[in-house]
């Protein structure tokens, strides 16, 4: 049951807890058509919080309350009263013991918050507010107590039941049921709860900790997953390691576990001790799984193991504080990708994920700060800008006051706030004792939103051997922040001479290749004496800022940071500016018969510079993505993007295919598949000629690629081959790409995982047409709209990864979407307000598309029933700009 109109919460009117819970003890009682839970708080007044005879509030939405008593005496009806999911007791002891009973259908909850099932299995997701959907608690992360959990299960379909900390007692019931009970010694909040009961197996493996303890580690899944633990049980060692060597962080229950479920919001749950994960995110076999997924597997591993200390030990205040756990942990996991991989790749990937999707959002009507203010559906704001953005600022941090002031910054706030619900405000000032440095201006990080932008200008005085470089910093407006002030930005800078990196001082410091800039003004001019050259500058180096920066570089300046750069990832970024010029000119209707040598000369050297890295390669030979290439254009006009980006694509295939084959060649796969940084390298650069060869769309290269499909040991190669001939191929028949298609399909029909690519692949084939491909993948029988892996799979990645189809002129993408929406909706309002994203731009687009957008937004919005999820995001993306 909905709100009518949902509620605005806002930060400003953040209270403490009028009542605090010591210790709860649930007890389950798991059955097909409903299950009990009963459960008992000891509560205490918060004398802190002030109000003296405040009622006793506690959230719980949709609960069958069967009984409730205080200190064992049954409450009268008239005492307490349960109302729009709020039960009150207006009047109770200063301590006393809450007793109640609920009833509650697992089996009928599709929105997949709370305790639901999933193929079978019950398993829980209480991040954000989901506890309350189970039992009567005051469901706020600022409320720590100490659980325990008695599950009670038929033996037969439930011989597994699992909740958090330390086994305490198990047993059997005479009527085929046994219960298990869990003791959890950490007190956390309600968020971190997690409850499993199913027919699994396990991956069981150990971990010694740096004191010499012996954690039992293990991994539960469906029998038929069990070929696919290792990968993930390897990197939550790892991440175990890194996090005592590099944090100093050791773990600190005698078990860790993981589950893998099918159904589920979003990718993985750092529940205290029981980390609960999407199977797409944990299960993981070269069969059917790609190397960016592996990666991807790993990184999320860690992020949640990671979670333990930053987020768990010491944990999150209100929900305006969502980034303080998760910005730090995504910073966390990302140091640890970088460490353990290609660590230039990893943030050129990273970097291309903030461009692409982090800065739209910030352009954007759901735009906010790293720490909002305010929210309707909390739900919606598990956001690039509150993860990827936050992270962003950990690492400006980390930039400003230097690693080892930032490691003592860590170790401060840990032990400082170690079993505290804190804020951002608590992280930052942590990072000041620490340092001793000032970052009061920097904390507007954390309240202004939008992407600032940064205009770079330069003079050289040859006659006095002087360098000036000019910034003038600004940052949009966003919905309800007109005016931003100047920021306090961090400048990574080197200086390129005609033959490599100078060495020069920065305000009287030694003299170095590289410094950091601070930037704190509007505008701001940087003097650097004793430069024996015109140099081209190397800014923001490593994205040393999360900022939309321009130079007037010209195409030799590019070209000599693509050489002389020591930064991978300036070197990459330059590759990109030269890329931008190019294709902005396409999009003008200057796109001639050759409009780029530039690129394609940069092209070329690339591809036959056999000492270069290949993954790094890879990385370059990517052009601008569309979504990005959007969010530079005055007015978005997606299919001048697509076709501009295809046409250059294109050309480059045409001009270059000796040089594609030729690097394709060199680049035969090796015989046992690993996940090491080197065959990853290859395997992309390899896979990204096979890309451009398939735009072609020769007898030569279709057979080329059929080879590889058909060859392939691992789902990467095999994919990439498919992913070529079905999207860049321009005739699927002609290409063989239809035939397999279907060999795919019969070949990873009952994993469940590998089918998501294969629906993937066909909801991304960019042609007008494609709309009807996707409706009639709805009707595949083996689409389920309950799962939402599998609605993302084709759902969400037709709308958000297939301009063509989506964006077609009159409007029926839309349309569809909106259809979809009014469907999904009601099952799971979380899964369908994310789908809602591609929407929400619509005034950034030329009024062709834009008219169709808002038609499908206002006929959502006059819904009788929409979720607060949906809701918000609707009606934000509606409402006058700047309001
Ligand atoms: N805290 C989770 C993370 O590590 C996020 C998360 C998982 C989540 N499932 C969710 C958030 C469901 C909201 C709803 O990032
Ligand atoms: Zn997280």
């Amino acid at each position: 049951m909905k709100d009518a109109q949902p509620r605005v919460t806002r930060l400003s009117e953040y209270r403490p807890p009028d009542f605090l819970v010591d210790t709860v003890d649930l007890r389950f009682e798991l059955g097909d058509e409903f299950t009990l839970v009963h459960s008992r708080l000891a509560l205490r007044r918060n004398t802190a919080a002030g109000a003296g005879n405040a009622p006793l509030l506690l959230n719980g939405q949709g609960l069958s309350l069967l009984s409730i008593s205080i200190d064992g005496q049954a409450l009268e009806a008239s005492n307490f009263r349960y109302e729009e999911d709020l039960l009150e007791v207006p009047s109770v002891p200063e301590r006393c013991l809450l007793e109640t009973c609920v009833r509650i259908e697992p089996q009928k909850n599709t929105a997949l918050e709370g305790l639901y099932r999933s193929r079978g299995m019950f398993c829980t997701q209480c991040e954000p507010e989901g506890f309350r959907r189970i039992t009567f608690f005051p469901d706020r992360p600022d409320v720590l107590a100490r659980f325990s959990t008695e599950i009670v299960a038929p033996r037969e379909g439930f011989p597994v039941l699992l909740s958090h900390g330390n086994e305490a007692a198990r047993g059997e019931l005479p009527d085929g049921r046994h219960w298990v009970r869990w003791e959890d010694p950490f007190p956390k909040p309600s968020y971190l709860f997690a409850l499993v009961a199913g027919d699994l197996v396990s991956l069981d493996d150990s971990f010694t900790t740096c004191s010499g303890r012996t954690v039992v580690l293990r991994i539960f899944v469906e029998p038929k997953d069990l070929d696919k633990c290792a990968f993930g049980m390897d990197a939550l060692k790892q991440s175990m390691r890194w996090d005592e060597e590099v944090y100093g962080r050791e773990y600190d229950l005698d078990i860790f576990m993981i589950v893998a479920v099918d159904d589920f919001n979003m990718g993985a749950m750092e529940n205290k001790g029981l980390n609960v994960f999407n199977t797409s995110c944990v299960l993981a076999h070269p069969d059917i799984t790609t190397d960016a997924g592996f990666l991807r597997i790993a990184g999320i591993v860690a992020h949640e193991y990671f979670h333990n200390w930053s987020g768990n030990r010491v944990t999150c205040r209100d929900w305006f504080q969502l980034s303080l756990k998760e910005g730090f942990t995504v910073f966390r996991d990302a140091q640890f990708s970088a460490d353990t991989g290609a660590s230039v790749v990893r943030r050129i990937e990273n970097v291309a994920l903030l461009r692409t999707a982090q800065f739209a959002e910030d352009g954007g009507p759901m735009a906010h700060p790293v720490r909002p203010d305010s929210y309707l559906e909390i739900n919606n704001f598990y956001t690039l800008t509150v993860y990827e953005k936050g992270a962003e600022l950990v690492r400006m941090i980390r930039e400003l006051v230097g690693a080892e002031a930032f490691r003592r910054g860590s170790d401060l706030y840990f032990s400082r706030h170690d079993g505290q619900a804190v804020t951002t405000e608590d992280f930052v000032r942590a990072m000041e004792d620490a340092s001793g440095r000032d970052l009061g201006q920097f904390r507007l990080w954390y309240t202004q939103a939008g992407t600032p932008q940064l205009l770079f200008r330069d003079e050289y005085d040859a006659a006095d051997a002087t360098y000036r470089l000019h910034v003038a910093q600004s940052c949009p407006p966003t919905p309800g922040q007109p005016q931003k002030d100047p920021m306090h930005v961090p400048v990574r800078l080197g200086l390129i001479g005609s033959s490599g990196e100078l060495a020069f001082t920065d305000a009287g410091s030694a003299k170095a290749t590289e410094h950091v800039l601070e930037l704190r003004d509007a505008e701001t001019t940087f003097v650097f004496t004793g430069i024996p050259e015109r140099p081209v500058p190397s800014l923001l180096r490593g994205f040393s800022a999360p900022v939309k920066a321009r130079f007037d570089y010209s195409s030799a300046d590019l070209e000599r940071l693509m050489r002389l750069d020591t930064d991978g990832f300036a070197r990459w970024d330059a590759g990109q500016t030269l890329a931008l010029r190019v294709l902005q000119s396409r999009m003008a209707g200057q796109g001639g018969a050759d409009p780029d040598s530039g690129l394609q000369s940069a092209f070329r050297a690339l591809l036959l510079d056999t000492s270069a890295d290949p993954a790094t390669v890879a990385q370059m030979l990517v052009l601008p993505a569309e979504t990005y290439l959007g969010e530079l254009a005055e007015i978005i006009d997606p299919l001048a993007i697509h076709a501009a980006r295809q046409s250059e694509r294109r050309a480059l295939a045409h001009s270059l295919k000796a040089e594609f084959l030729d690097c394709y060649s060199r680049l035969t796969p090796e015989a046992d598949y690993r996940v090491d940084p080197v065959q990853v390298g290859r395997r992309s650069l390899r896979n990204a000629c096979a890309h451009y060869l398939s735009l072609l769309g020769d007898a030569q290269c279709r057979a080329l690629l059929r080879e590889q499909y058909h060859a392939a040991r691992n789902m990467t190669d095999r994919l990439a081959a498919l992913t070529a001939l079905v999207q860049g191929d321009p005739d699927p028949q002609a290409s063989g790409a239809t035939a397999l298609l279907q060999d795919f399909e019969a070949r990873w029909r009952h994993e469940a995982l590998a089918l998501n690519l294969w629906f993937s692949v066909q909801a991304q084939r960019p042609h007008a047409g494609a709309l009807e491909d996707v409706r009639a993948l709805l009707g595949h029988r083996d689409f389920e709209l309950r799962n939402p892996n599998r609605v993302r799979a084709l759902i969400g990645a037709f709308c958000s990864g297939n301009a063509p189809g989506f964006h077609r002129a009159d409007g029926a993408g839309y349309r569809f979407l909106g259809e979809q929406v009014k469907v999904l909706d009601p099952m799971n309002p979380q899964v369908a307000a994310r789908l809602l994203a591609p929407l929400t731009r619509w005034r950034r687009h030329s009024p062709l598309h834009a008219d169709g957008m808002r038609a499908v937004l206002e006929s959502l919005r006059a819904l009788p029933a929409l979720s607060p999820d949906c809701f918000e995001v609707v009606n934000k993306s509606l409402a006058a700009p700047g309001g």
